[in-house]
């Protein structure tokens, strides 16, 4: 079986405590269960939580890896505000480019995302490029793509997966890259998703902000995958 993507996206939600709260319950329902399998579990949390969420996990050993949401498109310098790839990889080894939160409130450019990956791949980030159709233009050094429908982000209603799995066909063969789905996936959507071979994994946002909820569409793919 190919190994499984989970990313979590808790945009700009969770403070510190509930954070902790999070890693702590998490943890223990993981370890309860110790599962083996092949599954990439990644959680792209606020800059502000990458440096506890750190050290919480290199403390208790937990199979989680970090990602941040965003990069700065400069590098070090008087850009006021901004937080760049080399900060960021003192923390976590993941990025998400382009989602399309960031095109839209934020008005992220092409030019600007391609700056953006350009800085993270200096400071070898795994980037995970985020597009709403089969359409969009992908640049070659990115390394996972993620395809968010914008009708199905934070909507509760993902993709019919018929649909799903033929546009993440389409980007595979277009990219010859791993292939995420995410908009709205949930334990009543993520069975009929898995069963589409070209879903490589789910990039997650509501759900992924209940621990126990996130665990259980871990144990989803981990029995799926088994
Ligand atoms: P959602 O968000 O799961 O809440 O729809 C997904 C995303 O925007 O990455």
């Amino acid at each position: 079986m190919k190994p499984y993507f989970l990313i979590g996206n808790w945009k700009s939600n969770i403070q510190l405590s509930e954070a902790m709260q999070w890693f702590q319950i998490f943890h223990d329902t993981f370890f309860k269960h110790s599962m083996i399998n092949e599954i990439l579990l990644v959680l792209c949390v606020p800059f502000t939580l990458l440096a506890p969420a750190r050290e919480f996990l290199a403390k208790y050993n937990t199979p989680i890896q970090l990602g941040a949401q965003d990069i700065s498109p400069f590098g070090k310098g008087a850009y006021t505000g901004e937080i760049n790839a080399d900060m960021i990889k003192e923390f976590a080894s993941y990025v998400l480019v382009g989602h399309s939160e960031r095109r839209r409130y934020f008005h992220e450019t092409k030019e600007e995302l391609e700056f953006e990956i350009l800085q993270a791949k200096t400071s070898d980030l795994t980037v995970i490029y985020c597009v709403s159709s089969e359409k969009d233009d992908i640049p070659q050094s990115i390394d996972v793509v993620a395809y968010e429908p914008v009708g199905a982000i934070g909507t509760g209603k993902p993709e019919d997966p018929e649909v799903a799995g033929r546009v993440c066909r389409k980007l595979k063969e277009k990219t010859g890259k791993p292939v995420l789905y995410g908009g709205s996936v949930s334990l009543d959507s993520i069975d009929g998703l898995l069963k589409k071979d070209a879903i490589d994994g789910f990039l997650i946002g509501k759900a992924s902000l209940d621990p126990e909820q996130f665990f259980k569409l871990y144990k989803h793919i981990a029995a799926y995958s088994a």
